[in-house]
């Protein structure tokens, strides 16, 4: 074995017993139901303080690293034997303290980015928190000396640390805009920076982002796979999606529209891929009348009347509207004969594969390209025609089957009345016979 290897070995193993011995957590059965308590010199101490100092003790009970049995002297060092409370500040035996700036850190990825020592203890969590925080917006600004920027404990606190899928950790999906927001929808805090234009950077991502259909499908929906702030920006990367990655970002979930405007005019020619159209936070819900030339179509801002784009524009819109309109005929004709008792299922699933066209045709239009729309839109008005054809017919047989069932009851009719002069002129002959 070389010292190399041996070092490898032997060095993490014993840091991971020295941090495994040295907290000493029991689980009294006199502490607060099933949570764990530290009985230690830190603890017993801080317990009795007030706010800020007691506040890391009453958090241990919700704290991940005190389930795995760390306790205050892994990250602020010191001494923690409860009879020795004179050591407990010394620094000779390690104390340092809060850490501030860049020493928060450190106090984390010295665990985090030790992927000898997580595997023991969370084998399929990443280790590269900080690599990736180092080159993010935020890693950046704190190596320049800037503390106003999110370190890890301003997305994870510091006590009463949660696991990422736990509903109550501030990186929650639903909770991180909040998180965020702390910092970037406070007027103070960003006037101190500046845009590429000069002025304080827009404080209002939370807001745009709570009017959006991702936050009304997060929310509402609950539908988990709808992003919020880090799904676009990273967990730990966060930086604004550079110029040209902007139109990807929206892509690694809208991949059918990103293929198609990648390959288009616009996709070589826009810095801000997507957004350039649907923005970047208050994204809305798609319409037709985003499409088109004239307000409020998205088109008009960039196009003029009669160029090209605009031409496009007037044509892909019409074609959708004329199959819209089919659609909404063939569907009101299929309705009112399923209501009079005809069986339509079979024209049920072909309007079905129609909308399924209106849908291709407006991913279609990422294309910006009328020529590729128009067959999607042609396909679809085909099987309308197959609908409406079945329809005629159903409508015929309709007309069928009441005329006979007219005929039928004329008939019962006349019966029931020859039947009834029978009875009367049997009636009358067995009088007469008495
Ligand atoms: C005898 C009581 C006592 C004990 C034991 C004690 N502390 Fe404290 N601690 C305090 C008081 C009082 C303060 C606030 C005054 C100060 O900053 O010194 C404090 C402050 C702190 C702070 C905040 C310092 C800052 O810069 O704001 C940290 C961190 C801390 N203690 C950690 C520990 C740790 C870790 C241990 C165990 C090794 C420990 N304490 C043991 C009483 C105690
Ligand atoms: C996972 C690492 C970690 C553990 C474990 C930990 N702390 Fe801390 N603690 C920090 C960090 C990081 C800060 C600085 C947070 C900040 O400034 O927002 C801090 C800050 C503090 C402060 C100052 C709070 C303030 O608002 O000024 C006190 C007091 C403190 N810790 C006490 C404790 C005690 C007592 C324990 C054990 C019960 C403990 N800490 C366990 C990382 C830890
Ligand atoms: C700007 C906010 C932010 C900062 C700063 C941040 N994190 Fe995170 N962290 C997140 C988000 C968001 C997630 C992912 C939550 C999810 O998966 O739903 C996450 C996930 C994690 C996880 C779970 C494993 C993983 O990678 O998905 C760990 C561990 C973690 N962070 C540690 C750290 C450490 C250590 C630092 C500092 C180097 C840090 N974080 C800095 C927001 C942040
Ligand atoms: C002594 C080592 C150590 C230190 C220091 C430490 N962590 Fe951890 N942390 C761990 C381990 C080990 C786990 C995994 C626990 C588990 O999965 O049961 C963990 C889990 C986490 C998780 C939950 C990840 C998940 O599974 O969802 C987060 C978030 C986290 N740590 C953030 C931090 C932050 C923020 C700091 C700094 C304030 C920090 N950690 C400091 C060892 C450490
Ligand atoms: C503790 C405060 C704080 C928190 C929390 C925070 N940030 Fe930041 N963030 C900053 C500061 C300060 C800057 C630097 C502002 C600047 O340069 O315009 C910044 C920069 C950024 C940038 C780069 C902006 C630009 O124009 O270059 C992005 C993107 C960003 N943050 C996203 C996020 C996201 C997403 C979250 C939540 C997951 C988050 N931030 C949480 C303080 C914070
Ligand atoms: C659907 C993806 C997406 C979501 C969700 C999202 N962003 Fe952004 N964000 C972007 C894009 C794209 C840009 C680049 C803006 C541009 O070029 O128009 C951006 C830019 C930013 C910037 C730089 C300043 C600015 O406004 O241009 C910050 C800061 C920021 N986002 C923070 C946030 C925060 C905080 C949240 C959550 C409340 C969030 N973002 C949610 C995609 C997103
Ligand atoms: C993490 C995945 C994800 C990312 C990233 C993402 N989206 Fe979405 N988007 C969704 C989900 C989920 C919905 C909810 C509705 C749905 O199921 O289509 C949605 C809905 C939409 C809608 C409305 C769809 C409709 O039926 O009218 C538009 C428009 C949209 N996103 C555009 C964007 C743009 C532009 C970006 C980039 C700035 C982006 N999305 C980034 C997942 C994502
Ligand atoms: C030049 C403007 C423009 C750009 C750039 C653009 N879109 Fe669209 N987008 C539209 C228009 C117009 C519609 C509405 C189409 C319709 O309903 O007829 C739309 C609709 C959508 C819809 C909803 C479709 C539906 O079924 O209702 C989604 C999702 C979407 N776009 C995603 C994206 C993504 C992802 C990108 C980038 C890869 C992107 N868009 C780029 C103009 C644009
Ligand atoms: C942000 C500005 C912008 C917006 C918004 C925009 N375009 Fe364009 N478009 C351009 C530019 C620039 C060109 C290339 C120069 C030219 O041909 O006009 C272009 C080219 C085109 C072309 C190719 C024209 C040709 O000569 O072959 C079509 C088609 C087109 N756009 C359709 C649309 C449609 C449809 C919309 C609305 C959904 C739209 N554009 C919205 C800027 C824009």
């Amino acid at each position: 074995m070389s010292v190399d290897s041996m070092i490898r070995v032997v060095v993490p193993a014993i840091l991971t017993l020295a941090l495994l011995a040295s907290p000493s957590v029991v689980s009294a059965g006199n502490a607060r139901q099933g949570q764990p308590e530290l009985v230690n010199g830190c603890v017993a101490c801080h317990a009795v303080l007030e706010d800020r100092l007691a506040a890391p003790v009453g958090l241990l009970g919700d704290d991940v690293h005190a389930e795995r049995g760390f306790s205050c002297v892994t990250c602020h060092g010191g001494d923690d034997s409860a009879d020795v409370e004179s050591r407990a500040k010394d620094p000779t035996f390690g104390y340092e303290g809060a850490p501030v700036g860049a020493g928060m850190v450190e106090t984390c990825s010295r665990c985090h980015s030790d992927a000898e020592l997580m595997r023991r203890f969370a084998p399929a969590q990443r280790v590269d928190q900080a690599t990736e925080y180092a080159v993010s917006e935020h890693g950046r600004g704190l190596a320049e000396g800037d503390t106003n920027v999110a370190t890890c404990v301003s997305c994870h606190g510091a006590h009463g640390v949660r696991r990422v899928s736990d509903a109550r950790s501030p990186v929650f999906p639903l909770n991180v805009a909040d998180t965020c927001a702390a910092c970037h929808a406070d007027p103070a805090l960003m006037a101190g920076y500046q845009a590429p234009g000069g002025t304080p950077p827009p404080i209002t991502q939370r807001a745009d982002y709570q009017r959006s259909v991702h936050h009304a499908a997060l929310t509402r929906g609950n539908d988990l796979s709808a992003p919020t702030c880090n799904d676009c920006h990273g967990n730990h990367g966060a930086a604004p999606p550079g110029v040209g990655d902007v139109a990807n970002v929206c892509g690694t979930c809208h991949t059918s529209f990103a293929e198609r405007f990648n390959d288009s005019t616009h996709g070589f020619l826009f810095d801000r891929g997507c957004t350039e159209c649907h923005g970047s936070h208050a994204v809305q819900l798609g319409t037709d009348e985003m499409l088109g030339d004239a307000a409020p179509a998205y088109c008009v801002s960039c196009h003029e009347t009669g160029d090209a784009g605009l031409v496009a524009a007037a044509r892909m819109r019409s074609s959708i509207e004329s199959l819209k309109r089919s659609f909404d005929e063939a569907q009101a004709l299929v309705e009112r004969l399923t209501v009079a008792g005809m069986e339509m299922g079979d024209q049920e699933l072909e309007l079905a594969l129609a909308r399924n066209q209106l849908t291709l045709a407006r991913t279609e239009v990422h294309a910006f390209d009328a020529d590729r729309v128009d067959p999607i839109i042609d396909a679809g008005l085909g099987i309308l025609a197959g609908v409406d054809a079945a329809g005629v017919e159903a409508l015929a047989e309709l007309r069928f089957r009441r005329r006979g069932l007219a005929l039928s009851l004329v008939l019962i009719l006349l019966f029931v009345v020859a039947l009834g002069f029978k009875v009367r002129q049997l009636d009358r002959m067995s009088h007469g016979g008495g």
